[in-house]
């Protein structure tokens, strides 16, 4: 059976898969495989979605969120509304392996991460101040930006049946400040279970999170269908319950327990890249028909 990694994006999806199948090949250790894929591009500022470089909210500031998920207990941890530090994936990291919590908000969730040795630091990438610039003169910029890029979602299974998802955002660009989106909830963002598998998401955090997609998609692998069933039901429930989630991309991916993967969305779009025992593959997922 394979050792599969899937992730988000035309832009981020291979390097998040890449460092993650290259970690697991040094440590095989899946958990820390989806995290350092996620380290990988939050450190890196090109990428406008998420942690250092993100774009700002209306303030003018990086509010990140981001979660993760242990299949083989269940147990998660997370992050939400964070300012100034990164990697925001390794701080969830922490509330799961060091406490008794789900989740660390805002500025709380900060002083932990000072607790743990992180160290503050503008999350402010050239790119990302001009853009900001750019959207207080032009506000139609902020559609332009949440077309382009978006929340960097990771699940990891290797053998026997182990999974494990991750993900981390800078949200939507320009959002209101303290707006919380799916990507740090547990379920909406997100979910693992070895029981079934893992699945994440990514898009309008609103609809996402509305519609649990994450969780959905799980429940209806514990339920019998392959991955790909799955992420078509949970994004066909979305899309006929509430039609305007087919204005923007929204999509949710998964792997099952026994190693098959699967991705769908409410619109053209999505890009889906796996690593499949090491080899890399990007996937372009059709809306919902
Ligand atoms: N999916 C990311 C967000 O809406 O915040």
């Amino acid at each position: 059976m394979p050792t599969v990694f899937v992730s988000t994006w035309p832009d981020t999806g291979l390097p998040c898969v890449r460092r993650a199948s290259e970690s697991y090949s040094e440590n095989q250790d899946l958990l820390r495989a989806c995290e350092d894929g996620l380290i990988e591009v939050e450190m890196d500022p090109r990428f406008q979605a998420i942690g250092y470089g993100g774009l700002p909210n209306s303030d003018g500031e990086q509010e990140l969120d981001a979660g993760i998920m242990d299949g083989r207990n269940l147990e998660a941890g997370a992050v939400c509304s964070v300012r100034n530090i990164v990697p925001v994936i390794s701080v969830a990291r922490h509330v799961m392996q060091d406490t008794t919590h789900v989740m660390l908000a805002g500025d709380q969730a900060m002083r932990f991460a000072l607790s743990k040795g992180f160290k503050p630091r503008s999350l402010h990438s050239r790119n990302s101040l001009e853009k900001y610039e750019n959207w207080r003169k032009d506000k139609h910029e902020a559609e332009v930006a949440h077309l382009v890029h978006d929340t960097v979602t990771i699940v990891g299974r290797e053998d026997p049946g182990h999974v494990v998802a991750a993900c981390s955002t800078s949200g939507l660009a320009w959002k209101l400040p303290g707006r919380v989106g799916d990507s740090p909830i547990v379920g909406g963002g997100f979910y693992a279970d070895d029981e079934a598998g893992a699945a994440g998401a990514t898009g309008v955090g609103e609809d996402i999170w509305r519609f649990m997609l994450s969780f959905r998609a799980v429940e209806f692998m514990r339920a019998g269908m392959t991955a790909q069933e799955a992420c078509d039901r949970a994004v066909a429930m979305m899309v006929s319950r509430k039609p305007k989630t087919r204005e923007h991309v929204s999509a949710v991916f998964a792997v099952s327990k026994a190693g098959d993967w699967g991705a769908a969305a409410s619109k053209d779009g999505f890009v889906a890249w796996t690593s499949v025992d090491g080899k890399y593959e990007s996937y372009e997922i059709r809306g919902a028909p």
